[in-house]
């Protein structure tokens, strides 16, 4: 089915089967099929939208697909196999179960384990828009309420047995060695690798101080990239997406995240102690969970010192995959504003007195 050298190409008889396998099609076919490739500089996948033509067009099956398909080149698709296969976990055993909106999955092939290319067939949602900073404030927090609804749905749900692919580190430092190679790269700005170090440091002390906080399954990437707004009937609602990075943690990973990574500081300082606000009323309404406010705005301020770990983490990986021009520059490009933001979170928030 698979090119496996250079080119991806999904033909109207795979289509059919796949289709017929997700029991969108029974005695249908489709007959043909345009396969255009979103201009979208992806560094762990590729993104095809795909409009089939049926034979027989009086059908209620979906008009167009949206086709998530890993790396054709074989280095880069080793380095993001894990996510990729991740992402394929979620939507084959939690998306069935879990109440906020994500794209309908049809169908998949996880090949990651043979490091063969792998895919994921979804509900085509390119008529939504997707998040940005500037959106309406009502928008943003809906926005926050919606992963709040996911923290509370699993909130003490455990390490379930039925879930132990779930990772559950989300902050692991590289070993000795490699932490001061890639600390020595250009791409990591002085203040940040000043800053990292300190939080390595006092890591220990970090998750001590937030090792009582419940433990749910958090989105793991959660910015504004990574949601969609749609609009039916005159009524509003987010779509989230991109489950790659799915795990077990603290909510409030997922929190400073989209804080430091979707808002210049301006606005984060703008929205921040609402938006807090906003998420622990969702969690009291859907589980009771209610902690102080001092206590919850101390817990975010260590959360931002975290945040520092996973940004390495991202340099890590735009390092180690074949990214070249536009899709490189642009992983560069977020990376720095990433560390600039977190940073001065970290100083807003005088985090590291926290420790
Ligand atoms: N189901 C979908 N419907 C519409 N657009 C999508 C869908 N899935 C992904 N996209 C678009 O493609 C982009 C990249 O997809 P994403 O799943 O976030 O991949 P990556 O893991 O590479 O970031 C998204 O930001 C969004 O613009
Ligand atoms: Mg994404």
């Amino acid at each position: 089915m698979i090119d496996m050298q250079t080119n991806f190409e999904l033909r109207p008889v795979e289509l059919t089967s796949l289709l017929r396998r997700a029991k969108i099609l029974e005695h249908n076919r489709v007959d043909s099929l345009e396969m255009i490739k979103q201009d979208y500089p992806g560094l762990t996948s590729q993104i095809f939208r795909i409009i089939p033509t049926y034979e027989n067009q009086d059908t209620i099956a979906p008009t167009s697909f949206i086709l998530k398909v890993s790396h054709t080149d074989k280095r880069s698709r080793v380095l993001s196999n894990h996510l990729f296969d991740n992402e394929s976990r979620f939507y084959e055993h939690l998306s069935p179960i879990i109440r906020i909106k994500t794209p309908d999955y049809y169908s998949g092939v996880n090949n990651c384990a043979t490091r063969n290319l792998s895919f994921l067939l979804l509900e085509d949602l390119s008529s939504a828009e997707v998040l940005e900073e500037n959106c309406s404030c009502t928008d943003l927090s809906s926005t926050v309420q919606e992963v709040a609804k996911l923290h509370a749905q699993f909130l003490q749900y455990g390490s379930g047995k039925t879930n132990s692919w779930l990772h559950r580190n989300l902050y692991s430092v590289p070993g000795e060695r490699s932490l001061h190679r890639l600390l020595d790269r250009e791409i990591i700005t002085d203040d940040f690798r000043t800053v990292l170090l300190q939080v390595i440091k006092k890591r220990d002390q970090i998750f001590d101080k937030l090792k009582h906080l419940p433990r749910t399954i958090i989105h793991g990437d959660f910015r504004s990239d990574n949601v969609v707004i749609r609009e039916a009937g005159g009524k509003r609602s987010v779509c989230i997406l991109d489950w790659q990075m799915v795990r077990f943690g603290h909510g409030l990973a997922d929190i400073s995240h989209f804080m430091s990574s979707t808002f210049s500081s301006e606005t984060r300082r703008l929205y921040e102690t609402d938006f807090l606000t906003e998420y622990h009323k969702v969690l009291k309404a859907f589980t009771g969970y209610s902690p102080k406010k001092s206590d919850y705005l101390r817990h975010y301020k260590l959360s931002t010192l975290l945040e520092i770990i996973r940004i390495l983490h991202g340099a890590r990986y735009l390092i180690g995959i074949n990214a070249s021009g536009s899709i490189l520059q642009k992983g560069i490009y977020r990376l720095q504003l990433a560390m600039k933001r977190s940073l001065t979170a970290i100083k807003d928030h005088n985090s590291l007195a926290l420790v």
